[in-house]
């Protein structure tokens, strides 16, 4: 077996396991359709390596949430196991969602006799924040953001019920450019849940799934991207009442389809497309960028978005072809189709349908017989100690999408855990109704373009570290 290092494939340096402490150095070559990846053990990376400062409009750094870069230092770390088991919480959620809101448009035509007030809105467990300042003059914010969700919304002073948070409470009273919407008004009526307050002002409630919720007034006020770029009349949530699994983090950013998402209020000025990357290291940065401003890299390919007149808020494509060590695996397209796939920012591990991932599994564990098996991690089933060996060979994994687009996955797109608990970041759903989601480990370091325009997405690699 001959390793050949071209210039192309030559000795990439990938960090591995990083989503909390990384513990590994990993540097790989391609070979063929496998990695081999060597190993050797590094300290926890505790230092935030900032990417070079771009100069772009609406180019905001994405952060990873628990990592050296995040100014959300005092939230406390979860394990693996603990994100797993919230993502898992979450993906319940979507699918949720989905089916609540397929049986209410009714494949027969026929209403759902019990429609739920609430549509059941996601949780916000993203795992990636930005900052974003609100206000005249503004007043900063660490954000989560999430394709998956709406409306946004940050926590207001005065408060009934407020987390503890990582910045002062937003005081609309301190901004020249705060007004309140009325209940009669669009902006108001459109939103899933809403009331009136006793002055006729709009009072919005996000139920998450899991309890956790935000109320409040809504209101409009500046949003600033960047010092030069200004989103005057933002329309958002000013949330007087918030529990739940939010973190230290001071709010949330939606980029949904939806009207009230932030893309759809910024695309009249700055056009119907964003796009991101995720970082695949906790101590590095990824960016989000808002609107049409930024070149998008030459290597992006696009797939068509797909609708689904049950889902307007997600984000959907078509997965054709599932790849192991370079060949297709033998299913058949309905059910890779399955009920669908959505781009996800805010689910960590890629969903498939149970048969697709049972065969990428079974391809998968023949390549890897010569490791230890290691338990479980939460819903992650083909694990390995592999601590102890300093060259690890994992298949590679590519996902390929309608028009030929494709996420071609690093070592840090198919592993998840720590060395001596190593797995496949890959599940299978129970049901066959329920949607795939492409999650953030496997988008991390491309650039994912959403181009609400042209109704397509694009994958980039290498868009960040
Ligand atoms: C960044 O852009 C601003 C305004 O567009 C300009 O004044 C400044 O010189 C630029 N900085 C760099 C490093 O290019
Ligand atoms: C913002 O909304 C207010 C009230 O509806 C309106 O008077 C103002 O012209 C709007 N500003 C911009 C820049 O759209
Ligand atoms: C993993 O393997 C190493 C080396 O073989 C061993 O020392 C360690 O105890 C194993 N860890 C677990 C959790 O089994």
């Amino acid at each position: 077996m001959a390793i050949f290092s071209d210039s192309f494939f030559n000795c990439w340096v990938l960090l591995l396991f990083s989503t909390l402490s990384c513990s590994l150095f990993v540097s790989g070559v391609k070979l063929d359709a496998e990695y081999v990846v060597k190993m050797q053990p590094l300290q926890p990376s505790t230092v935030c390596s900032l990417s070079k400062d771009s100069n772009l409009s609406r180019l905001l750094t994405v952060i990873h949430r628990y990592g050296p870069c995040s100014p959300l230092q005092t939230e406390e770390k979860p394990s693996h196991e603990q994100i797993i088991d919230k993502d898992r919480t979450r993906v319940d959620s979507l699918h949720h969602r989905l089916s609540t809101a397929s049986n209410i448009a009714g494949k027969d035509g026929l209403l759902d006799v019990s429609i739920p007030a609430h549509t059941g809105n996601l949780l916000s467990t993203g795992n990636y924040i930005v900052n974003v300042g609100i206000g005249t003059p503004k007043q900063d914010f660490s954000v989560v953001f999430d394709t998956g969700s709406d409306v946004s919304w940050f926590q207001c002073n005065p408060c009934n019920d407020c987390y503890l948070q990582n910045d002062p409470l937003f005081e609309p009273a301190k901004s020249s450019t705060y007004s309140s919407i009325g209940c009669g008004s669009s902006e108001c009526t459109q939103l899933d849940t809403h009331s009136c307050s006793a002055n006729a002002e709009c009072r919005y409630d996000i139920e998450y799934s899991d309890n956790s919720r935000s109320t409040g007034n809504f209101g409009r006020d500046t949003l600033t991207l960047s010092p030069s770029d200004l989103l005057p009349n933002f329309t958002f949530g000013c949330g007087d009442s918030n529990s739940g699994l939010f973190g230290r983090a001071d709010g949330l950013i939606g980029l949904g389809r939806e009207k009230s998402s932030l893309i759809s209020q910024a695309s009249q000025k700055y056009g119907a497309i964003f796009s991101y990357c995720l970082p695949s290291l906790s101590s590095s940065t990824g960016y989000l960028s808002i609107g049409s401003g930024s070149a998008v890299p030459p290597n992006v390919r696009y797939t068509r978005m797909v609708s689904y007149a049950s889902d307007s808020s997600s984000y959907y494509v078509k997965l054709v072809r599932i790849k192991v060590g370079g060949k297709k695996l033998d299913i058949s397209q309905t059910v890779l189709s399955g009920a669908g796939t959505v781009m996800d920012s805010g689910t960590v591990i890629t969903r498939l349908p149970q048969a697709a991932y049972s065969a990428m599994r079974a391809v998968f564990r023949q390549h890897m017989t010569h490791y230890k098996a290691a338990p479980a991690l939460s819903i992650l089933d083909t694990c390995y100690n592999v601590s102890g060996h300093d060259e690890v060979w994992v298949p590679a994994v590519e996902l390929v999408f309608d028009s030929g687009a494709s996420l071609n996955l690093g070592f840090d797109g198919i592993m998840y855990g720590s060395p001596s608990q190593a797995c496949l970041a890959f599940a299978g759903n129970t049901k066959a109704d329920e949607v795939s989601i492409i999650g953030n480990t496997q988008q991390r370091k491309f650039t994912v373009v959403y181009d609400i325009s042209d109704q397509r997405i694009g994958f980039g690699a290498n868009g960040c570290s």
